[in-house]
């Protein structure tokens, strides 16, 4: 599985990048305007860092201004991927958009045949958001369960990227089913790193050797 993160902060990513561990990262309007800087001039600094896919999100509702704006993103970098909201419109600007070799992840999904227009209409990524799911009591884990057996029962092209991700139980469970990508904040990506056994194991090598240093 694929691993994204969640952010627009270039520190964050920068140090997930450093691990090794980094194949892409999603942003979205809320997350571009907490770091308070010029969109294009982040995406462009986020594509320096990260050689993978890099969403940016169109913010017009309307077919004419999503493909004005979703052009431009396009033009900054090859890895660009323009996010598109799950609505009549951002179908038609998918579908637009496939056809001119734009890649597209179609965010804000939360049903199954929300996801299979999204596949239907061309997108290269879908994304269902788990997260806000569960927040009102409905499983976002097995709408990822629906989507991927939809999408492998017609041998849809477009990936699952699995995301409003809050936990380490999500990441293992989107794994486990074969999600595509999965994209998660930094904190969560820390998250996977730990066990409380390798921190107590790793005390004690180093109090053995110390020991043996007198
Ligand atoms: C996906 O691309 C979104 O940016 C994101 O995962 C939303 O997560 P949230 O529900 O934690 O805001």
């Amino acid at each position: 599985m694929k691993i994204f993160i969640d952010t627009a902060n270039i520190n964050e990513i920068r140090e997930a990048a450093s691990m090794g561990v980094l194949d892409g990262v999603t942003t979205n309007p809320s997350l571009v305007a907490k770091e308070g800087k010029e969109f294009k001039a982040l995406l462009k600094e986020i594509c320096a860092v990260v050689n993978g896919d890099i969403s940016a999100e169109v913010v017009s509702t309307e077919l004419d201004g999503m493909l004005r704006e979703g052009r431009e993103l396009a033009k900054i970098h090859d890895n660009i991927v323009v996010k598109v909201p799950l609505i009549k419109e951002g179908l038609k600007a998918v579908k637009c958009f496939k056809a001119e070799g734009i890649k597209t992840n179609v965010t804000l999904c939360f049903s199954p045949n929300q996801a299979l227009l999204a596949a239907k209409a061309g997108a290269y990524i879908i994304s269902p958001f788990v997260g806000r799911l569960d927040d009102i009591s409905t499983s976002g884990m097995q709408l990822i369960e629906q989507i991927l057996t939809i999408y492998r029962n017609y041998e849809f092209d477009t990936q699952v990227l699995v995301a409003s991700i809050r936990h380490p139980l999500h990441v293992v469970e989107s794994a486990m089913m074969g999600a595509h990508i999965g994209t998660m904040p930094f904190s969560v990506i820390t998250q996977l790193i730990k066990h409380p056994l390798t921190d107590i194991g790793l005390d004690r090598f180093l109090a053995d050797w110390k020991k043996t240093q007198k």
